[in-house]
């Protein structure tokens, strides 16, 4: 594994426009993904997770919002200041994203086949045939049988866990060096669950793909990250190693959901157990966000909102806690 950033999001800030406000979804956030590295992105719904990788998709609708300043630097060029043209080569080709609802991404009056092939012919300039023959070895990648029956059959006919190997499937058709997964599971069975992540896992160590795997699942951290990114609020407040987050945990929002018990058999959203609630994004005050919730609290945490700080082993924690370390 090489130890070159192939994504480095520096200072962005995404704002969606709403009757009420400007809603900062992504608030001033950093961080990078190596070549290869598996990188989670947590925290509570809201928080402003979807809202980054739809940012660095490009993805934004200019109608509800847009990304208002920062970087998005993929191998070296800033995606925002690509032409149009380039950025959707790009994705695609280079990076390449699947969602939490995967019938939402299909459409539903296309085969399976159909699809899978339309990115093939546009980025690889694969003839038709050479698509078919190409989109039928996808689908017996991903796990799925009966690939000549699949290939003609429409989304409808497949179960949920099914489609997603079949996002998976055109999300790896172009080979991109990065795959963004966003919640890839949260709609289907445990078991299916399971599968999935075991099969995403696979695919990216047998490729070497580095992977921003977004989830609100500490256990599915705990089992594929290299890296964590903790945010809140729109803000990125923790950043480790894997190993160094769940050992090591500094923010007191990180304590909280490392604590915080899962239910028993709920398979959409695990409930945490931290009281109260995230802030309304429109009206942030001028304080730490989560001091409202922090057992922590101090008087400064209501007065400013604290800067990053590096502390040892490459840990990264916004608290006013940690005041005596350097800031980044
Ligand atoms: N299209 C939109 N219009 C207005 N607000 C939005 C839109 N999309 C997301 N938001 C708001 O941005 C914030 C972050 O949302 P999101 O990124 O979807 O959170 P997460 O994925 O972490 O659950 C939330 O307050 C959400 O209500
Ligand atoms: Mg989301």
């Amino acid at each position: 594994m090489s130890n070159e950033p192939i994504l480095q999001v520096n200072h962005l800030l995404t704002q969606f426009h709403t009757d009420a406000g400007n809603v900062k979804a992504v608030n001033d956030v950093s961080f990078e993904i190596k070549n290869g590295q598996t990188v989670c992105l947590v925290g509570e719904s809201g928080c402003g997770k979807s809202a980054t990788a739809m940012s660095i998709m490009g993805l934004i609708d200019p109608a509800s919002g847009e990304v208002s300043s920062g970087e998005i630097i993929f191998e070296g060029k800033d995606l925002l200041k690509m032409k149009k043209g380039d950025l959707r080569r790009a994705r695609g080709n280079d990076f390449a994203m699947i969602f939490q609802e995967p019938m939402t991404s299909l459409n539903p009056v296309l085969t399976i086949g159909e699809q899978i092939i339309e990115p093939l012919m546009e980025h690889k300039a694969l003839s038709k045939k050479q698509a078919k023959e190409k989109a039928i070895e996808l689908i017996e990648l991903v796990g799925i049988g009966r690939s000549r029956e699949i290939y003609a059959s429409y989304p409808h006919q497949l179960s949920g866990g099914m489609l997603q190997r079949i996002m998976i499937a055109i999300a790896l058709s172009c080979d991109p060096k990065l795959l963004i997964a966003d919640e890839p599971t949260t709609a289907l069975d445990v078991t299916i669950q399971a599968q999935i992540l075991d099969l995403l896992r696979t695919l990216k160590e047998e490729r070497n793909m580095a992977m921003l795997l977004i989830t609100h699942d500490l256990g599915v951290v705990a089992e594929v990250a290299d890296y964590v990114i903790v945010m809140y609020a729109g803000k990125v407040i923790e950043h480790a190693s894997v190993v160094e987050l769940f050992a090591n945990p500094k923010h007191p929002y990180t304590k909280g959901l490392l604590q915080a018990k899962p239910v028993i058999n709920q398979r959409k959203e695990k409930l945490y157990t931290i009281p109260g609630q995230v802030p309304n994004l429109i009206e942030l005050q001028p304080s730490c966000y989560f001091s409202d919730r922090c057992d922590q609290c101090m008087s400064i945490c209501k007065e400013k909102n604290p800067l990053m700080k590096q502390l040892d082993n490459g840990h990264q924690v916004a608290c006013w806690l940690y005041e005596q370390e350097v800031s980044v």
